[in-house]
This record gives structure tokens, C-alpha cells and sequence, in this order.
């Protein structure tokens, strides 16, 4: 359609067409699928509003987004047709590394190669839009929601987001990409004390510094829509927060897409104390700048009266229908409301090999190798093997959010190792969870599901005796561990960072028998590894690995592939620890470096600082020395490049991809500033004893830092410059940069 086709639509449409071009419901609506998570409200809206419904939520599949699209046109007077919406974070059906793994490849270009790859199953399938990237800054192992975002790194998410966006938006045009709603904005990582859903209160340098940058990144790539987050910002729910969403988001960004509510967050106004009632939750939300309300009754009920008492600008619901009826126009959907989907195309292009394979590759780049002690791995396809543990045979490694995955196309760990070993012997010894009072807890298990997941005392007995016995008969035990699926993700916050005790129990025992372990770790979130990490030779984390994730362990494990993963979060030694993050702020006495001994510095007491692995760490077969930095000058001016050049060395027989990491720290500005910050990075493939030169060029607009009016700015004086292997081990020179 022309412009002005869309603007005579907009003008012939009558309040109510419009106020249900806003209104987004699932599948239970619109008889079809519902796969939707989170709270089901009564939405208590009528059927005419249901009928004129402008988008759909998590109704997927080819054959029914046709059947709901037809259904729906028919009843809409102008036949408009309807956009379909859903979490598809890290992949549709090929499920790829869940993002915080995704994360630990630094691997840009490969994940948006992936994201269009899933896009285009998306596609296929007949949705419009994904609900991804979720780039939100996460500094907290205890949320749950840490396993959906790329890591703890404001710079790193910046370059994830603009990769992610890219990669789903890039086949749009001939129908294989898919619309990136950019989420959550924003800065719900911040939730205090890593609880969900609860507050967010940060300084404006914090806020501009730390946790805008992803959004903004993904919006200067050209994301189409933007999710509110579900919090409050300091004070202020988010979904009424005009200063985020117009001020910030459209006026200082130039947002010109659509902002959606999470879901029910416009009713959630009231629950926060915000408004008093549905109506009045709509006119905030709406005049803050949300265009479409998920899964509420706030503007289905409230819009129209509002508008007809003259209390609300009709001018603004014109402004939001405008740009969804934009949105389908640019899909092409007035032309092909089924957007090409068919049964056909799904079969064609979901689960390829070709797209197996980037996944699997991803899934081993997602690999960190934390230990590996004695050089254990790789292991040899001749040695006594025994494969261990609650996820050996488990399909459930593609994690939470792969909503639209499946276990059945998953290979297990044993599936993987087997190819290597065929008569690999294979038992799980106990279960993954057997803490019943948590699973009670997680508010959703009936006592039938929980007995499911819980053997009987018998049973666990027999399970690790008989892993007892497989282990004394073997020299080397894989022990396949981790978290539940629904221990990580939305609204699985927890306070005890550690295996549960019935792993550890189990590692224990095996220990005690003097065998060598490879704990294989599953999960979602960094985890304490402090009283596991001496009992066993190597770790391999291996987070939710997705689809091809068994084959990928696999080939880690006897290596085909030399791990080359990098932490993008910091696991802490206690789970008290949190929130962990390299890059905290100066303090006035620090461990190191105070004018204070002993006891008057900034630490816990009772246990060691920092973290057991850091942000950016993980090891490689082989060793990669950084022998020096050179800079190409000790002054600069703002206008100046300065050339950082680091010279490695390969000083073993592998191929090794290294990550490079620059990071800096601003030592005087008049804001506090983080101690180091990750400004650049590069991968590189280092030749066994090969020397390597890397070149970064950094400028002065990589070494300006926010004030507390949200203000960019650049101050005269000494920086240092870091480069290594982990934001822990680093060579370090100054610059000054003059005024
Ligand atoms: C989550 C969003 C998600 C939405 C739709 C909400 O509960 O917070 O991330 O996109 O549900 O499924």
C-alpha cells in the first residue's frame, strides 16, 4: 500500500477498528494455540474487541497463524490483517545456546548469521515478529532472567543487540526475517536484590552508562519495536514512563517503531500504586508512549470513553495505529496477509542441516572450559569412560525460553559422547532436583508433577549406587549436571547459587573413589562452583547448549573442538556475592591499593574477593602467552587515535581462538568510574607456536563516561589501558589525554 492508502484506511477506521489495532491477545482468543507464559488474567473484554484484535501473542505454526489470519480478516470491517508475535530469543525451532551462552562465543557475526536463521523458520511458520533480542544488562546471578541476555557487559550487549537485530530484520523484505522487538526496556536486570519483577532504583550515570546502551544499539540498528520492562525505575513504572519512552526512546534516539507493554504491565499500573483503575492505567500508558497493550483489559475497556469525555487526545491513538498499520504495510501484509508462510515452506527450512550446523558450531564456541587440570581433556576415545549424571540422556538442554523447541529434536550428552564412544557406559545416578520445598516454591508443580521429578528414597538410593558401581569400574567420569530447566528463567529468582545437595552429594562420593571428573555443567546462570571446583579435574560449561548441544559437548570433550568460550559473566565464590561484576565502581578503600591493612577495606569477610572465574575467562587446550603492549603514544588529544598493539604468542601445538580484550579505567573524572570497562575485543586464530600482533585503535569518544543529568562527556587526565586474556589478567600502560 502507498502512504496515502494507509492514511485513507487511518481516516476511514472507526474508534473502536483503531483502539483494537492496540489491543494484543493470545492464542485461547482466537481458538488456537495458547502457549503464552505468565500470569493468565480473566482479561473480562468483549467479543467485538477480541474480534477487532490487532496482533496475537505466541500463536505459532504455519497452518494455524493462516487459520486465526483469515478468521480474523473476515471480521475486521477493513479486513486488516493481523500481526503475530512471539519469544523466539535464541531460535525458533533449531534452538540455539540460551543468550548467556550465546554471549560466551563473542562470536557477532555467527549469532546474526543464527538469528536470521531463525527468522527464517519464524518466518516459514507465519509469525512476524520476535520478541528478542533481551539485551538487558544482568549483574545478578540470583535472576533468573540472566540466562536470556547476553551477559554482564554494557559495551558487549551493545554489540550483541546490533548483531541480533541485523541478523533477524535482514531478510524481511523477501518474507525470511522477522520484525526485532528489543527488550525490556528499560534496565529490568537491575531488579533489586536479583529478585523478579521487583524494583529498579539506579543513579542517572548508572542508568545512562550501564544499561541504556543495549537498547539504544539495537534501535541505531533499526529494531522495529521496543518492549517496556515490568518494573518500576526509580519510582516510576516503566510503562508509564514518558521520560523513557518518548523522551529518551523517540525524542533523543529517534525511535520512529512501535512500543509494546510487557504483558499485562499496563494492568500492572495498579498493582504498582500508580493509577487507581484500568482506566486510568491506559492513559498513562498510552500517553507515556506504549502503542500496544499485551494481554490487559486497559485499553480494549478504557480508550473509548476516554477519548468521548474528552479526556484523552484521539490524536494519540491515531498516532499508534499509524505506525502498526505502517508495520504491516512494510511486511507486505495487505498484499500477503499469510506473510508466505505454509506447511510447505515450515518443512523446507526448519530444522535444515545447514542450520544444525551453525547451531552446533555456536554451541561450541558457547563452551568455557573453567578447569582443566593436568591438561585432562581432551580425553582419548580409548580410555575407560563412564558418562554420569541427571542430564546424560536428558533432551531438556535446550532450556526455558525455547518455548517453540523440542526435546525430541534435542541430542543428548550421551546421544553426542556415544559417536565417540559407542559403548559408552551411561547412568544418571540421581536427580537434578530433589529439593521439594524449591520445586513447591516455583508455584506451578502439582504434588503429581513433583513426584515426577523426584525419585522415591528407594530409588535414589539404587540410582547412585549403581552410578557408584559404573564409576569404580571406569578411570574417567563425565558427570553431567546442572540446573532444572525451570530453575532459570522468568520468574525463577533464587538465593543458593550452588549444584543442589544431591549433586554435590554425588560428586562427593565419586571423588572419594579417586576417579577423574569432567563436571559438565547445564544451567543458566553462574553458579558457585567454590566447594565442587577442587573435587573434580575439569569444568566444562556448558549452559543450556540447545539443539546440536550434545554433539557440541561431544566434540569439546575429545577435541574436535578446541574450546574457546569467554566468560560474559563473573561466577562468584559465594552466592552472598552477588550482585558480582568486573566493572564496579572505584571505592575510597579498596582491597587493594587502600591506605588500610586488614580489616578496613572494601570486602567480605568471610570469603575471598571477586570472582572464582571472571568476566571474559576461560580456557583453551593449549597456552596463549600476552608477552607485551605497545601504544603508539603516551598523550593524545581528543581528535588523536591512539594504536594499542598486544603481542601473543601460541606457545603450544594447537590451533587456539583467542579473545582478545582491551578494557580501560578513567583514574579521575568527576563522576566515580568503573575500575576497568571492556571498550573493544577481537578473535583471533593463533597457529600452533605462532606470535601474533593484534591492533586496536581507540578514540576519545571510547573513554567518555555519563554524568548524573544523563550528559556525555570527555574530561582531560590519565587513563589506563588494559589488554588480556580475562578482565582479571591484564597488561597495563597509561595515556594521558589533554585538553
Ligand atoms: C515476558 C516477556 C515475553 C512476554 C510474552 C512476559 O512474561 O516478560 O519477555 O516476551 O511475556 O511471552
Amino acid at each position: 500500500m502507498r502512504q496515502k492508502e494507509i492514511t485513507s484506511l487511518l481516516n476511514d477506521m472507526s474508534l473502536e477498528e483503531k483502539i483494537g489495532q492496540l489491543v494484543q491477545l493470545s492464542g485461547e482468543f482466537f481458538s488456537a494455540n495458547d502457549i503464552s507464559l505468565g500470569p493468565i488474567q480473566k482479561l473480562g473484554i468483549s467479543q467485538q474487541i477480541v474480534n477487532l484484535a490487532g496482533s496475537a501473542l505466541n500463536v505459532v505454526g504455519a497452518r494455524v497463524t493462516r487459520e486465526v489470519q483469515k478468521k480474523q480478516m473476515q471480521m475486521q470491517p477493513h479486513h486488516i490483517p493481523m500481526l503475530f508475535m512471539s519469544d523466539i530469543i535464541y531460535g525458533y525451532k533449531t534452538i540455539l545456546p540460551i543468550p548467556l551462552g550465546l554471549g560466551a562465543t563473542w562470536d557477532l557475526d555467527k549469532v546474526e548469521k543464527a538469528f536470521s536463521n531463525a527468522a527464517a523458520e519464524a518466518a516459514a511458520a507465519g509469525n512476524h515478529v520476535a520478541f528478542a533480542p533481551m539485551v538487558d544488562v544482568a549483574r545478578d546471578a540470583r535472576w533468573g532472567r540472566i540466562l536470556e541476555s547476553p551477559g554482564e557487559d554494557p559495551f558487549l550487549n551493545a554489540k550483541f543487540a546490533q548483531f541480533m537485530v541485523n541478523g533477524l530484520q535482514k531478510n524481511i523484505s523477501n518474507k525470511c526475517g522477522q520484525i526485532a522487538c528489543v527488550k525490556h526496556f528499560a534496565a529490568y536486570g537491575a531488579v533489586e536484590g536479583g529478585k523478579e519483577y521487583n524494583s529498579v532504583d539506579l543513579s542517572l550515570s548508572n542508568l545512562y552508562q550501564n544499561y541504556l546502551p543495549p537498547y539504544k544499539a539495537a534501535v541505531k540498528a533499526g529494531c522495529g519495536m521496543v518492549m517496556t520492562s515490568l518494573t518500576s525505575l526509580n519510582g516510576v513504572p516503566v510503562t508509564a514512563n514518558k521520560e523513557l519512552l518518548t523522551d529518551i526512546l523517540r525524542k533523543k534516539w529517534g525511535f520512529t517503531g512501535i512500543v509494546i507493554s510487557d504483558y499485562a504491565s499496563i494492568y500492572e499500573l495498579i498493582k504498582h500504586g500508580f493509577v487507581s483503575d484500568e482506566v486510568q492505567a491506559g492513559k498513562a500508558a498510552l500517553e507515556a508512549g506504549v502503542d500496544i497493550d499485551m494481554k490487559s483489559p486497559c485499553y480494549a475497556n478504557g480508550l473509548k470513553d476516554l477519548v468521548t469525555d474528552g479526556r484523552l487526545d484521539e490524536n494519540k491513538i491515531n498516532q499508534a495505529v499509524l505506525r502498526i498499520l505502517n508495520l504491516k504495510n512494510k511486511l507486505g501484509l495487505f498484499e500477503d496477509p499469510f506473510f508466505g508462510a505454509s506447511e510447505e515452506k515450515e518443512n523446507e527450512c526448519i530444522l535444515t542441516v545447514e542450520k544444525r550446523g551453525l547451531a552446533r558450531q555456536l554451541s561450541e564456541e558457547a563452551i568455557v572450559l573453567l578447569k582443566n587440570k593436568n591438561n585432562i581433556l581432551p580425553l582419548k576415545q580409548d580410555q575407560n569412560i563412564a558418562l554420569i549424571g541427571p542430564y546424560a540422556k536428558k533432551g531438556t538442554l535446550i532450556g526455558m525460553w525455547a518455548i517453540h523447541g523440542s526435546t525430541a529434536d534435542t541430542v543428548t550428552i550421551s546421544e553426542g559422547l556415544k559417536k565417540y564412544i559407542p559403548n559408552l557406559k551411561v547412568c544418571s545416578g540421581t536427580d537434578l532436583q530433589r529439593d521439594r520445598k524449591l520445586l513447591d516454591n516455583l508455584g506451578f508443580l502439582s504434588k503429581e508433577d513433583i513426584a515426577k521429578n523426584i525419585a522415591s528414597e528407594d530409588e535414589e538410593l539404587k540410582n547412585n549406587q549403581e552410578a557408584l558401581k559404573v564409576a569404580a569400574s571406569s578411570d574417567i567420569v563425565i558427570m553431567a549436571m546442572g540446573e532444572e530447566t525451570y530453575e532459570d528463567g522468568e520468574a525463577s529468582s533464587k538465593t543458593d547459587l550452588r549444584l543442589a545437595q544431591n549433586q554435590r552429594n554425588l560428586i562427593d562420593q565419586i571423588a572419594k573413589l579417586g576417579k577423574k571428573i569432567i563436571l559438565v555443567l547445564i544451567n543458566g546462570r553462574p553458579l558457585v562452583l567454590s566447594d565442587v571446583a577442587d573435587k573434580v579435574d575439569a569444568i566444562v560449561e556448558a549452559w543450556f547448549p540447545g539443539t546440536e548441544g550434545g554433539n557440541a559437548i561431544a566434540n569439546v570433550i575429545f577435541g574436535k573442538y578446541n574450546p574457546s568460550g569467554r566468560l560474559t559473566v563473573d561466577f562468584p565464590y559465594a552466592s552472598g556475592a552477588e550482585p558480582l561484576y568486573y566493572n564496579h565502581l572505584a571505592t575510597g578503600r579498596p582491597e587493594n591499593g587502600s591506605q588500610h591493612i586488614g580489616r578496613f577495606v572494601s570486602k567480605y569477610i568471610d570469603c575471598p574477593q571477586g570472582a572464582l572465574y571472571p568476566f571474559g575467562f576461560g580456557l583453551s587446550y593449549g597456552k596463549v602467552k600476552y608477552n607485551s603492549m605497545e601504544l603508539s603514544a603516551s598523550r593524545i588529544t581528543v581528535s588523536d587515535q591512539l594504536k594499542v598493539t598486544v603481542n601473543l604468542e601460541n606457545q603450544s601445538d594447537f590451533t587456539i581462538n583467542e579473545t582478545v580484550q582491551l578494557y580501560i579505567h578513567d583514574e579521575v573524572a568527576s563522576v566515580v568510574q568503573p575500575v576497568k570497562r571492556l571498550i573493544d575485543f577481537k578473535k583471533v586464530e593463533l597457529k600452533p607456536r605462532k606470535l601474533v600482533k593484534v591492533i586496536f585503535k581507540v578514540t576519545s569518544n571510547q573513554l567518555t563516561f555519563f554524568d548524573n543529568h544523563g550528559n556525555e562527556k570527555i574530561e582531560p587526565g590519565r587513563f589506563a589501558i588494559m589488554a588480556g586474556p580475562n578482565s582479571r589478567d591484564l597488561i597495563s600502560k597509561e595515556i594521558d589525554l589533554i585538553g
